[in-house]
Protein backbone atom coordinates (compact mmCIF):
# COMPACT_ATOMS: atom_id res chain seq x y z
CA UNK A 1 0.00 0.00 0.00
CA UNK A 2 1.43 3.36 -0.95
CA UNK A 3 0.34 6.52 0.63
CA UNK A 4 -0.43 9.47 -1.69
CA UNK A 5 2.68 11.09 -3.18
CA UNK A 6 2.15 14.45 -3.94
CA UNK A 7 6.18 15.41 -5.87
CA UNK A 8 5.06 16.78 -8.90
CA UNK A 9 1.58 17.78 -8.34
CA UNK A 10 0.35 21.83 -8.23
CA UNK A 11 -0.74 21.12 -4.56
CA UNK A 12 0.47 19.70 -0.98
CA UNK A 13 -1.02 18.18 1.59
CA UNK A 14 0.25 19.02 5.11
CA UNK A 15 -0.53 18.38 8.57
CA UNK A 16 -2.53 21.52 9.68
CA UNK A 17 -0.87 23.88 12.37
CA UNK A 18 -2.48 26.42 15.07
CA UNK A 19 -0.93 28.98 12.52
CA UNK A 20 -3.48 27.62 9.77
CA UNK A 21 -6.68 28.30 11.90
CA UNK A 22 -7.19 31.69 10.94
CA UNK A 23 -7.54 30.91 7.04
CA UNK A 24 -9.19 27.40 8.20
CA UNK A 25 -11.91 29.75 9.28
CA UNK A 26 -12.46 31.97 5.80
CA UNK A 27 -12.96 28.58 4.25
CA UNK A 28 -15.32 27.41 6.85
CA UNK A 29 -17.35 29.94 7.02
CA UNK A 30 -18.34 30.20 3.30
CA UNK A 31 -18.70 26.08 3.17
CA UNK A 32 -21.41 25.16 6.28
CA UNK A 33 -24.46 25.97 7.37
CA UNK A 34 -23.58 25.86 11.36
CA UNK A 35 -19.27 26.46 10.87
CA UNK A 36 -17.17 25.09 13.42
CA UNK A 37 -15.26 28.23 16.00
CA UNK A 38 -11.45 28.78 15.57
CA UNK A 39 -11.57 27.55 19.20
CA UNK A 40 -13.28 24.27 18.26
CA UNK A 41 -10.22 23.54 15.57
CA UNK A 42 -8.14 25.13 18.28
CA UNK A 43 -9.35 22.55 20.41
CA UNK A 44 -8.75 19.56 17.99
CA UNK A 45 -5.39 20.49 17.34
CA UNK A 46 -4.15 20.72 20.82
CA UNK A 47 -6.46 18.19 23.23
CA UNK A 48 -8.04 15.97 21.06
CA UNK A 49 -5.19 13.27 21.17
CA UNK A 50 -7.74 11.35 18.33
CA UNK A 51 -7.41 13.76 15.88
CA UNK A 52 -5.73 14.18 12.66
CA UNK A 53 -6.34 17.50 10.39
CA UNK A 54 -5.15 18.70 7.11
CA UNK A 55 -4.52 21.22 4.88
CA UNK A 56 -4.04 21.61 0.88
CA UNK A 57 -1.91 24.63 -0.82
CA UNK A 58 -0.91 24.87 -4.12
CA UNK A 59 2.50 24.36 -4.30
CA UNK A 60 4.54 27.09 -5.49
CA UNK A 61 4.95 26.63 -9.42
CA UNK A 62 8.95 26.34 -10.80
CA UNK A 63 9.24 28.48 -13.34
CA UNK A 64 12.25 27.58 -15.97
CA UNK A 65 15.16 29.78 -15.27
CA UNK A 66 14.61 31.11 -11.96
CA UNK A 67 17.70 34.03 -11.63
CA UNK A 68 20.15 33.24 -8.58
CA UNK A 69 18.58 35.11 -5.45
CA UNK A 70 15.36 32.49 -6.31
CA UNK A 71 17.42 29.86 -6.66
CA UNK A 72 19.25 30.55 -2.86
CA UNK A 73 15.28 31.61 -1.88
CA UNK A 74 14.85 28.03 -3.16
CA UNK A 75 17.43 26.12 -1.71
CA UNK A 76 17.16 27.74 1.97
CA UNK A 77 13.19 27.09 1.57
CA UNK A 78 12.92 30.96 2.00
CA UNK A 79 9.66 31.68 0.29
CA UNK A 80 6.01 32.96 0.88
CA UNK A 81 3.24 30.50 2.03
CA UNK A 82 0.65 30.39 -0.26
CA UNK A 83 -3.03 30.37 0.39
CA UNK A 84 -4.80 27.33 2.04
CA UNK A 85 -7.29 25.83 -0.59
CA UNK A 86 -8.69 23.18 1.56
CA UNK A 87 -8.81 21.06 4.46
CA UNK A 88 -9.88 18.09 6.50
CA UNK A 89 -9.74 15.77 9.41
CA UNK A 90 -10.49 12.45 10.94
CA UNK A 91 -10.85 11.02 14.59
CA UNK A 92 -9.32 7.62 15.04
CA UNK A 93 -11.60 5.84 17.36
CA UNK A 94 -11.59 2.29 18.00
CA UNK A 95 -9.73 0.84 15.06
CA UNK A 96 -12.26 3.28 13.08
CA UNK A 97 -11.27 6.82 10.53
CA UNK A 98 -14.08 9.06 11.53
CA UNK A 99 -13.96 11.89 8.83
CA UNK A 100 -14.96 14.36 10.85
CA UNK A 101 -14.72 17.30 8.50
CA UNK A 102 -13.54 18.15 4.90
CA UNK A 103 -14.22 21.54 2.44
CA UNK A 104 -12.42 22.98 -0.26
CA UNK A 105 -12.17 27.21 -0.75
CA UNK A 106 -15.38 27.44 -3.38
CA UNK A 107 -13.36 29.27 -6.49
CA UNK A 108 -10.95 25.71 -5.89
CA UNK A 109 -13.68 23.65 -6.08
CA UNK A 110 -14.16 20.74 -9.16
CA UNK A 111 -10.67 20.63 -9.90
CA UNK A 112 -9.53 17.01 -7.64
CA UNK A 113 -8.57 19.39 -3.97
CA UNK A 114 -11.56 17.80 -2.18
CA UNK A 115 -10.36 13.93 -3.67
CA UNK A 116 -6.73 14.85 -2.90
CA UNK A 117 -7.99 16.19 0.68
CA UNK A 118 -9.93 12.71 0.89
CA UNK A 119 -7.24 10.43 -0.24
CA UNK A 120 -4.13 11.57 1.68
CA UNK A 121 -6.95 11.04 4.89
CA UNK A 122 -7.37 7.55 3.83
CA UNK A 123 -3.73 7.16 3.02
CA UNK A 124 -2.84 8.58 6.63
CA UNK A 125 -6.04 6.21 8.10
CA UNK A 126 -4.29 3.19 6.85
CA UNK A 127 -1.05 3.76 7.98
CA UNK A 128 -2.58 4.32 11.05
CA UNK A 129 -4.02 1.15 10.94
CA UNK A 130 -7.39 1.99 10.56
CA UNK A 131 -10.02 -0.90 10.00
CA UNK A 132 -12.32 1.38 7.65
CA UNK A 133 -13.64 4.84 7.13
CA UNK A 134 -17.18 6.48 8.08
CA UNK A 135 -18.53 9.78 8.33
CA UNK A 136 -21.72 11.29 8.38
CA UNK A 137 -23.20 13.60 5.79
CA UNK A 138 -26.56 16.00 5.54
CA UNK A 139 -28.92 14.09 3.40
CA UNK A 140 -29.30 16.86 0.91
CA UNK A 141 -25.52 17.34 0.53
CA UNK A 142 -25.62 15.23 -2.93
CA UNK A 143 -22.31 16.69 -4.02
CA UNK A 144 -20.04 15.07 -1.14
CA UNK A 145 -21.74 11.92 -1.17
CA UNK A 146 -20.70 11.98 -4.69
CA UNK A 147 -17.25 12.10 -3.31
CA UNK A 148 -17.56 9.82 -1.05
CA UNK A 149 -19.42 7.47 -3.13
CA UNK A 150 -16.47 7.54 -5.75
CA UNK A 151 -14.00 6.17 -3.10
CA UNK A 152 -16.12 3.50 -1.86
CA UNK A 153 -18.10 4.68 1.27
CA UNK A 154 -21.91 3.02 1.08
CA UNK A 155 -24.51 3.97 3.25
CA UNK A 156 -24.44 1.99 6.39
CA UNK A 157 -27.34 3.78 8.31
CA UNK A 158 -29.25 7.30 8.84
CA UNK A 159 -29.39 9.67 11.81
CA UNK A 160 -33.36 11.24 12.43
CA UNK A 161 -33.08 14.82 12.21
CA UNK A 162 -29.18 14.95 13.49
CA UNK A 163 -29.04 18.35 12.24
CA UNK A 164 -30.22 21.07 14.77
CA UNK A 165 -29.78 23.62 12.65
CA UNK A 166 -32.66 23.06 9.97
CA UNK A 167 -33.53 19.21 11.42
CA UNK A 168 -31.85 17.60 8.49
CA UNK A 169 -31.92 13.92 8.42
CA UNK A 170 -27.55 12.81 8.53
CA UNK A 171 -26.54 9.28 6.39
CA UNK A 172 -24.02 7.47 7.80
CA UNK A 173 -21.37 5.94 5.43
CA UNK A 174 -18.90 3.41 5.83
CA UNK A 175 -16.07 1.83 3.70
CA UNK A 176 -15.43 -1.65 3.63
CA UNK A 177 -12.33 -2.71 5.13
CA UNK A 178 -9.44 -0.53 4.16
CA UNK A 179 -7.00 -3.30 3.86
CA UNK A 180 -9.57 -5.41 1.65
CA UNK A 181 -8.66 -6.47 -2.05
CA UNK A 182 -11.14 -4.85 -3.32
CA UNK A 183 -10.97 -1.43 -1.61
CA UNK A 184 -7.39 -1.41 -2.51
CA UNK A 185 -7.20 -1.95 -6.35
CA UNK A 186 -10.33 0.44 -6.79
CA UNK A 187 -8.56 3.23 -4.35
CA UNK A 188 -4.90 2.47 -5.90
CA UNK A 189 -6.75 3.18 -9.34
CA UNK A 190 -8.30 6.24 -8.32
CA UNK A 191 -4.93 8.02 -7.14
CA UNK A 192 -3.58 6.76 -10.15
CA UNK A 193 -6.14 8.73 -11.89
CA UNK A 194 -6.42 11.76 -9.99
CA UNK A 195 -2.32 11.73 -10.52
CA UNK A 196 -2.73 12.41 -14.04
CA UNK A 197 -5.68 14.41 -13.51
CA UNK A 198 -3.31 16.77 -11.47
CA UNK A 199 -0.22 16.76 -13.17
CA UNK A 200 -2.49 17.63 -16.12
CA UNK A 201 -3.74 20.93 -14.42
CA UNK A 202 -0.50 21.80 -13.55
CA UNK A 203 0.23 22.50 -17.53
CA UNK A 204 -2.27 24.78 -17.58
CA UNK A 205 -0.77 26.96 -14.36
CA UNK A 206 2.72 27.05 -15.93
C1 LIG B 1 -17.43 18.34 -1.00
C2 LIG B 1 -16.22 19.17 -1.44
C3 LIG B 1 -15.13 19.07 -0.36
C4 LIG B 1 -15.68 18.57 -2.78
O1 LIG B 1 -14.47 19.26 -3.10
P1 LIG B 1 -13.97 19.46 -4.62
O2 LIG B 1 -12.54 19.85 -4.55
O3 LIG B 1 -14.88 20.38 -5.34
O4 LIG B 1 -14.16 18.00 -5.20
P2 LIG B 1 -13.36 17.32 -6.41
O5 LIG B 1 -13.11 18.30 -7.49
O6 LIG B 1 -12.19 16.60 -5.84
O7 LIG B 1 -14.44 16.27 -6.92
C5 LIG B 1 -14.42 14.93 -6.50
C6 LIG B 1 -15.77 14.26 -6.74
O8 LIG B 1 -16.76 14.90 -5.91
C7 LIG B 1 -18.01 14.91 -6.62
N1 LIG B 1 -18.37 16.30 -6.92
C8 LIG B 1 -17.62 17.41 -6.66
N2 LIG B 1 -18.29 18.51 -7.04
C9 LIG B 1 -19.48 18.11 -7.54
C10 LIG B 1 -20.62 18.80 -8.08
N3 LIG B 1 -20.64 20.14 -8.15
N4 LIG B 1 -21.67 18.05 -8.48
C11 LIG B 1 -21.67 16.72 -8.38
N5 LIG B 1 -20.61 15.99 -7.88
C12 LIG B 1 -19.54 16.69 -7.46
C13 LIG B 1 -17.78 14.13 -7.90
O9 LIG B 1 -18.00 12.77 -7.62
C14 LIG B 1 -16.30 14.38 -8.14
O10 LIG B 1 -15.70 13.40 -8.94
P3 LIG B 1 -15.65 13.64 -10.56
O11 LIG B 1 -14.72 14.81 -10.74
O12 LIG B 1 -15.08 12.35 -11.08
O13 LIG B 1 -17.06 13.95 -11.01
C15 LIG B 1 -16.61 20.65 -1.72
O14 LIG B 1 -17.72 20.69 -2.58
C16 LIG B 1 -16.94 21.45 -0.46
O15 LIG B 1 -16.06 22.03 0.18
N6 LIG B 1 -18.24 21.50 -0.10
C17 LIG B 1 -18.68 22.29 1.09
C18 LIG B 1 -18.30 21.59 2.37
C19 LIG B 1 -18.95 20.22 2.48
O16 LIG B 1 -20.11 20.02 2.13
N7 LIG B 1 -18.16 19.25 2.98
C20 LIG B 1 -18.63 17.90 3.19
C21 LIG B 1 -19.19 17.77 4.55
S1 LIG B 1 -19.80 16.11 4.84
Amino acid sequence: MRSMDCTGLPYIVEPMWLRDIKEVMEIEQVSFLSPWSARAYRHELLENDLSHYFVVRQRQVERPGPGPLTRVRRSLGVGKRLPILGYGGFWLMAGEAHISTIAVQPTWRRKGIGELLLAAMLDRAIELEAEMATLEVRASNVVAQNLYHKYGFQQAGSRRRYYRDNDEDALIMSTERLTSATFQSRFQALKRALRERLIQSLDKML
